[in-house]
């Protein structure tokens, strides 16, 4: 910056070279001779007055600026090299720091999966994260999928070299399902005490997928589970239709179809109307006005009986929801590729 006036300059120079040995930045904008200045104002002719006070109003505001560098500098990590070992064991506070927080925000598929999880508390459910390593038991067995079962074909997902006691290898779960006898049996004592069970799962899966724009090898669903006496499926249609409007904060219609899943019996395909056009057709909805969107069913009794519950007195639903599929359609997202990407101008439009 130049200044035509030559003691504004001077001074200019002087209060930038001490800016260098101050601690406290900000201490420049209070210093005397800035003040001094303004104090002469008054005591100038007239017609001096404006020229002179707009150029320490511009010296005010350099100085502002250069304090505003030093501060931002002073908070950005220093570089880190991010193709050098790391040792996973350094403690919290020892590891490098990849961006300051206020650089940061939340992924938008946690900020959702709250509301999602919000309005499924208000309906009475608990939640538990579902796992990201599990095994062929949790995966196949207790879902009613004996070993040999065409079914398990199509949850074709990542398995672990190192396998268990009987030799079988672990598995990235592909769905949330496999939570589901984990969490019958241990909230069985509810029904001995007159409360259903109503659990909420949400988690990561895993899927052996050729990628494309609605296609991730790396995932969320939110898998429901619930079970009393007398639940039939106009409940399961019933919950997931509130669910859905209150999600969209608007009316949702929907619509299903037999379909088939070795864990449900009778089994369904729920489709939606599109909330994104309200049905009048969208590239969101391929211009149908209606989205399928997810899995559900009636509990089989074979599941059940896995972990100890009597078919013949409890009945429940169950459905796996995936999240990057209702969050898409919620902002028309069209790529499910977005969401693990890291690029920061996708996550940016979500930070608050
Ligand atoms: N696990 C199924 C999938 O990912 C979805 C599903 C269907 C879950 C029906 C359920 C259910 O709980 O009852 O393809």
């Amino acid at each position: 910056m130049n200044y035509a006036n030559p003691r504004i300059a001077a001074i200019a120079g002087q209060l930038k070279g001490r800016l260098d040995e101050l601690e406290n930045k900000t201490d420049i904008l209070k210093a005397t001779e800035l003040k001094a200045l303004y104090a002469e104002i008054p005591t100038l002719p007239p017609a001096e007055r404006a020229g002179f006070g707009k150029e320490i109003n511009a010296l005010k505001q350099e100085l502002e600026q250069l304090v505003a560098a030093h501060q931002e500098q002073a908070e950005a990590p220093d570089p880190v090299d991010v193709t050098a070992p790391f040792d996973v064991n350094t403690p919290a506070g020892k590891q490098p720091r990849l961006l300051t927080a206020d650089q940061g925000s939340r992924h938008p598929l946690t900020t959702e999966l709250e509301v999602v999880l919000d309005i499924f508390y208000r309906m009475g459910f608990t939640a538990i994260e579902s796992r990201q390593l599990d095994d062929d038991y949790h995966m196949f067995e207790t879902l009613n999928f004996p070993e040999g079962h065409p079914a398990r074909d199509d949850y074709d997902t990542f398995m672990t070299v190192e396998t268990d006691t009987k030799g079988r290898q672990f598995i990235a779960p592909a769905h949330t399902s496999t939570m589901q006898n984990r969490v019958l049996a241990q909230f069985r004592p509810n029904l001995e005490q007159g409360k259903p069970i109503a659990v909420l799962l949400p988690g990561r899966v895993f899927r052996n997928e050729d990628l494309d724009a609605r296609h991730e090898h790396t995932f969320h669903q939110f898998e429901g589970v619930y079970v009393d006496r007398g639940i039939h499926a106009g409940n399961l249609l019933a919950t997931f239709k509130t669910f859905l409007s209150e999600y969209y904060r608007q009316d949702i219609e929907i619509k299903s179809q037999p379909f088939y899943f070795p864990f449900t019996e009778p089994s369904f395909e729920l489709a939606l109307s599109c909330p994104f056009c309200q049905k009048q057709g969208c590239h969101i909805c391929s211009h149908t006005g209606w989205i399928e969107l997810l899995g559900m069913g009636m509990i089989h009794p074979n599941v059940l009986k896995a972990a100890g519950i009597d078919p013949n007195e409890f009945t429940g639903f169950a459905w796996g929801c995936g999240l990057e599929r209702l969050v898409m359609m919620k902002y028309g997202i069209e790529d499910i590729r977005h969401f693990e990407s890291g690029k920061l101008d996708f996550l940016k439009q979500f930070s608050k």
